[in-house]
């Protein structure tokens, strides 16, 4: 980095964050500002994504801490919006005549005063595979977004959404064919449990793949990869257990904790020192009011994490498990097939024994390019969950088809099918991967996310930039997929592009091509956004209106029935 006054007539200020200190020109230090220095921008982004307070020594650090205009003009926006979305519940409250409390509380009505007006940027029907390449039904509307028509055009865009990290979504000469022909067969459902008459030969054959593909002596296989994390942690753990998760683990596994009524702690996201932390602390304490030994501990987190695209620390946090005996469960939906040597996930990428992690999870709706979510682990633990677990015994088997996709695009990854075509897609998907990240990087993007990995989450900070940014995309035939509040923090609103080693280099270029462009630069994000914020406040000012004008019209109304039913009731007496 250069000197002070070197270059620049910007001070430069000293920053430290988890033990390193780095020095950062004042101009660039803006918290919420896209133009950062390049060497500076992933440790900002860290420091700001962790949420920790960044120490600054000497007089700036005032400015470090100032959000710009925008995002504070933003910030003031949602809490108007959420203020008059109170005042619509309050209102609701008192012109509910019929008794019923409101089925949709909280902070739906400010999700849907915000999502209707980008919800074209969402659920975008399609009507093609999800292969490097797909077709996108246009809709129109004319209602503002309330409806949205489907038409009979499509267009054509370059698919940079789907989780189809190794092309096996798409037609496979291996893959298909076999498919088709176990639907011929065994049909499109078991319509039965497991435990019933939904365990075929195809489920069995499953489980032994899945087992010997991630390197476990057993495994289990689920019809949903939701409900596989939702229903499996309320079975291994209860109350006096202890969970400890990664603070920006998927829902399915928040839900799982939840339901499972041991304590949850969390940690700070890919933060092992802090893990070590909390699990001391909390096991010196114990169980909460009698301080009892925990009956058992279990660590929660990803292999690649969905929303940020980074590598778990699985051999710093395997290591401080075992040292407290703590269990490690690990969901690798993004990372198996997408990382390692042979595409085997974190524990092939690091060289870690997967004797280490007890329980593995994964999903086979992303690699494998089907449906359904797995379990693997010891044989003990497998016949556990074959009794215990209500997804197992009470919810229908995956799909027959659906198991025979995994079945044959394992078989691909191990080199079964006589082909190097596994071994190529591992490769190409890093391969691109890495060009892709790089090249963002280059052109200045704000990424997220390790190397090798998949996904490439680009920050666009305020929600009001979605839109733009998603439909300016969709124009030049581009489908990227856009992530808000609530599923990231309001403040780092983001585009997700998954790569796929179904893309081609020429693919790819194009992507960056059109983001290089000047419709989509950040000049233009930026007026955008200023006119969306000025929508929103618009849109929250006639509202107001609107919803007075409604709620002293039907308090007039009310009592002008309540008038007339004394006047009946008086008639009824006087007759
Ligand atoms: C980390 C993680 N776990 C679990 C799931 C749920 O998997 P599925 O979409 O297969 O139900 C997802 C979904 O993307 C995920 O990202």
């Amino acid at each position: 980095m250069p000197k002070d006054g070197e270059g620049s007539s910007s001070p430069f200020v000293e920053v430290e964050f988890e033990n390193q200190r780095q020095r950062i020109q004042m101009i660039e230090v803006n918290v919420f500002n896209e133009k950062r220095s390049n060497t500076s921008r992933n440790f900002l982004d860290r420091a700001r994504i962790s949420g920790f307070s960044i120490a600054i020594e000497g007089e700036e650090v005032a400015q470090l801490y100032t959000l710009d205009k925008r995002s504070l003009f933003f910030l003031v926006c949602c809490a108007i919006i959420i203020a008059f979305g109170k005042l619509r519940h309050i209102c609701s409250l008192f012109t509910n005549l019929q008794g019923y409390s409101t089925i949709s509380e909280g902070h739906e009505d400010f999700i849907m005063r915000l999502y209707n007006r980008i919800e074209d940027c969402f659920e975008r029907p399609i009507c093609s595979s999800p292969d490097a390449w797909f077709d996108v039904v246009k809709r129109v509307t004319n209602d503002n977004n309330k409806i949205q028509k489907r038409t009979t055009n499509v267009s054509r865009c370059l698919n940079l959404g789907s989780y189809n990290y190794l092309g096996f979504a798409a037609f496979d000469e291996y893959c298909s064919p076999r498919t088709i022909e176990c639907l011929k067969i065994f049909s499109a459902s078991t319509c039965s449990t497991r435990v019933d008459g939904g365990t075929t030969t195809i489920h069995t054959e499953l489980e032994e793949y899945v087992a010997k593909f991630v390197g476990k002596p057993a495994a289990i296989v689920f019809g949903m990869g939701y409900v596989t994390n939702s229903a499996v942690l309320p079975v291994l753990i209860g109350e006096g257990g202890l969970i400890i998760s990664d603070s920006l683990n998927h829902s399915s596994i928040v839900n799982g904790a939840r339901g499972s009524g041991a304590t949850i702690r969390v940690f700070q996201h890919n933060k092992p020192s802090h893990l070590e932390r909390v699990l001391r602390e909390n096991i010196a304490e114990g169980q909460p009011r009698n301080h009892r030994r925990w009956t058992k501990i279990i660590v929660v987190v990803e292999g690649i994490y969905s929303m940020e695209g980074e590598l778990c620390k699985l051999s710093e946090i395997v290591a401080i498990c075992k040292k407290y005996k703590a269990y490690v469960y690990v969901d690798e939906a993004h990372s198996i097939g997408a990382v390692g040597k042979t595409g085997k996930g974190v524990c092939e990428l690091f060289g870690i024994d997967t004797a280490n992690v007890d329980i593995m999870m994964g999903t086979f709706t992303k690699s494998f390019g089907s449906c359904g979510g797995y379990i693997a682990g010891s044989k003990e633990l497998i016949e556990y969950l074959k009794y215990t677990c209500p997804a197992h015994v009470y919810a229908i088997s995956i799909s027959p088809p659906a198991a025979q996709q995994i079945i044959s695009a394992i078989k691909v990854l191990l080199g079964e099918d006589g082909s190097k075509r596994g071994a190529q897609k591992i490769a190409r998907l890093r391969e691109n991967s890495n060009f892709f990240r790089s090249e963002l990087q280059k052109m200045g993007f704000d990424v997220l996310g390790d190397y090798d990995s998949p996904v490439m989450p680009i920050m666009l900070y305020n929600i009001a930039k979605l839109p733009a940014f998603s439909r300016e995309c969709l124009k030049k035939n581009i489908a990227v997929v856009v992530v808000a509040f609530p599923a990231t923090p309001l403040l780092l609103a983001r585009a997700r592009i998954c790569i796929s080693a179904s893309h081609s280099k020429e693919d790819l270029i194009k992507a960056l091509e059109v983001r290089s462009c000047s419709s989509i630069s950040f000049p233009s994000l930026n007026l955008y956004t200023l006119v969306m914020n000025f929508k929103f406040i618009h849109m929250a000012f006639t509202r107001i209106f609107f919803y007075s004008v409604f709620f002293f019209h039907s308090q007039l109304n009310a009592s002008q029935t309540d008038k007339l039913e004394e006047l009946m009731e008086l008639d009824l007496l006087l007759t």
